[in-house]
C-alpha cells in the first residue's frame, strides 16, 4: 500500500475516544468532569496542576497499571489537614477513587468505569474493578475490545537507558492492541512466576507443585514470545513499507533466550527447553542469581539511517524515536482494527524542535484520532486553534479556553 492509499484508509476509519471523563477522589482531583470531542486536545497549566492526573485516569481504562505504573493505594486523593503546622499530617479521603467515561466508537457509545474496592476477605487488600456499560467484568484484558491507548511520558526520556523491564512493559502494551489475550498471559505468568520463586525460597521441596508450575510457565512463556515477536515483524514491515517523512526510521529487534529460540525451533519443541531450564534454574533462585526466560527478554530499539543504538541516541532523538513508534503502531492499529487508538502525550513536545513539534501535531491532526496532550505553554499549540480543544487546569478544576 503506497502513502497515499494508506491515507485514504486512515481517513475512513472509524474515529473513537472518550467523550466524557469522571474521576472521584482521584489523586488530587476531588471531583472533575471533562466533556471531550474526538479531536486533538490540549491540556495546559502550570506545575502541579494536575495535567498528567489526567492522562493516567485514562491509562486506568485500558489493563494494567496505568501510566505511572501506580500502585492503587496512591490514587486514592490525599487530602492535607487544613493547619496552621508545618508538618501538618495528612488525611486519605474516605471513599475509594474511581474513573468513569463514556467511550465513542463510530456510531457506537460504551460507559467504562474503573474504581477500586475491598477484599471481602481481608479488607487491606485493594483490587481494581471495571464495568462496561455497568456489567463487572471478569478479566481487564476485555477493555481492550472497547478502548486502545498509548501513551508517551516524560518518565520515558529514560526508558532507552536504565534497565530492561519498562521497555518490555512497553512492547507489552503494543502487543495487547492486537492479541487481547496477550495482557492475560502476562498477567499470569507474572503470579506463577511469583509462586514459583516463593516456593522455592520457602524451602517446601514439593517437586510435583514446582513441576507443575513450570509447565505452565514455559506453556505461557513461549505464547508470550511467540506474540512478541509477531508484533515487532508487524511494526518493522509497517515502518518499511510506511516510512516517516519526518521521524527517523526506526529497526526493532528482540533479544531474549525463548523469542531467539523460536527462530530456529517448533514452539513445542521450545517449551520443552524452557520447562527444563526453569527446573535447572531452581537453584538460582536460592542462590539469588538471574532467572533466564521471558522475563528479561530486551527490546531494543535502533536508529536505522544512523545504525545507532537508541541508547546512544540524544534525547531529542530518542524521543523522536519513541514517536516513530507510537505512530507506526497508531497507524498499524487503525489498519488492522478499523478504529484508531488514544493518543495520551504528557509533555510530548519538551525535547522536540519547532519542526518536529509542528510535524507531529500536523500528523496528529491527520490521523484523525483523538489525542491528549499536555504542556505547560498553549503557545506551542497554536497550529491547532481551530482543530482541537483547549483546556486549562488550575485550583484542581478544569476549564475550557
Ligand atoms: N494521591 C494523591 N492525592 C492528592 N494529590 C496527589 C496525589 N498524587 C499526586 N498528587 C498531586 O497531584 C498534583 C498534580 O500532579 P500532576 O503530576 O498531574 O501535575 P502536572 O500538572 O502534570 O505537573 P507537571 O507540569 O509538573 O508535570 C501534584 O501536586 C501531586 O503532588
Ligand atoms: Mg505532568
Amino acid at each position: 500500500m503506497d502513502n497515499l492509499a494508506l491515507n485514504l484508509e486512515l481517513n475512513h476509519s472509524i474515529k473513537s475516544g472518550v467523550m466524557r471523563l469522571t474521576l472521584t477522589n482521584f489523586r488530587n482531583y476531588p471531583f472533575l468532569k471533562i466533556n471531550a470531542q474526538l479531536c486533538p486536545i490540549i491540556i495546559t497549566g502550570e506545575n502541579g496542576t494536575g495535567k498528567t492526573n489526567i492522562l493516567e485516569a485514562i491509562s486506568f481504562l485500558t489493563p494494567g497499571k496505568g501510566l505511572r505504573g501506580a500502585r492503587l493505594a496512591d490514587v486514592k486523593r490525599i487530602c492535607p489537614i487544613a493547619n496552621e503546622s508545618e508538618y501538618a499530617p495528612t488525611e486519605i479521603a474516605l471513599n475509594t477513587w474511581a474513573v468513569s467515561s463514556t467511550i465513542a466508537r463510530g456510531e457506537e457509545e460504551f460507559d467504562i468505569g474503573t474504581a477500586v474496592e475491598k477484599s471481602i476477605k481481608d479488607s487491606s487488600y485493594e483490587r481494581r474493578i471495571v464495568k462496561i456499560d455497568d456489567t463487572k467484568i471478569s478479566s481487564q484484558s476485555e477493555l481492550g475490545k472497547y478502548f486502545s491507548a498509548i501513551w508517551l511520558t516524560p518518565q520515558m526520556d529514560r526508558l532507552f537507558r536504565g534497565g530492561s523491564q519498562p521497555r518490555r512493559s512497553f512492547l507489552d502494551r503494543l502487543v495487547y492492541a492486537f492479541d487481547l489475550e496477550h495482557a492475560k498471559r502476562t498477567a499470569n505468568f507474572e503470579h506463577l512466576y511469583k509462586e514459583w520463586f516463593q516456593l522455592i525460597k520457602s524451602g517446601i521441596k514439593d517437586n510435583h507443585w514446582l513441576a507443575s508450575l513450570e509447565e505452565n510457565m514455559a506453556s505461557l512463556g513461549v505464547a508470550i514470545a511467540a506474540a512478541r515477536r509477531e508484533q515487532i515483524a508487524k511494526l518493522n514491515t509497517f515502518i518499511e513499507h510506511e516510512p516517516d517523512d519526518i521521524f527517523p526510521s526506526v529497526r526493532l529487534e528482540l533479544d531474549g533466550l525463548i523469542e531467539k529460540m523460536l527462530n530456529e525451533k517448533p514452539a513445542l519443541e521450545v517449551e520443552d527447553f524452557y520447562k527444563n531450564s526453569l527446573k535447572d534454574q531452581r537453584k538460582n533462585v536460592l542462590y539469588n542469581d538471574n532467572i533466564d526466560g521471558i522475563n528479561r527478554t530486551d527490546f531494543k530499539v535502533f536508529y536505522r539511517k544512523k545504525h545507532m543504538p537508541a541508547e546512544l541516541c540524544s534525547t531529542g532523538e530518542q524521543k523522536s524515536l519513541l514517536v516513530s513508534i507510537i505512530l507506526a503502531q497508531a497507524k498499524s492499529q487503525t489498519l488492522h482494527q478499523g478504529f484508531a487508538p488514544v493518543l495520551l502525550l504528557d509533555e510530548v513536545v519538551a525535547h522536540l524542535d519547532d519542526i518536529k513539534r509542528e510535524a507531529l501535531l500536523e500528523k496528529i491532526r491527520d490521523l484523525n484520532l483523538q489525542a491528549w496532550i499536555t504542556s505547560t505553554n498553549p503557545e506551542l499549540f497554536q497550529s491547532l486553534k481551530n482543530d482541537a480543544l483547549f483546556f486549562e487546569v488550575k485550583n484542581n478544576q478544569i476549564v475550557q479556553k
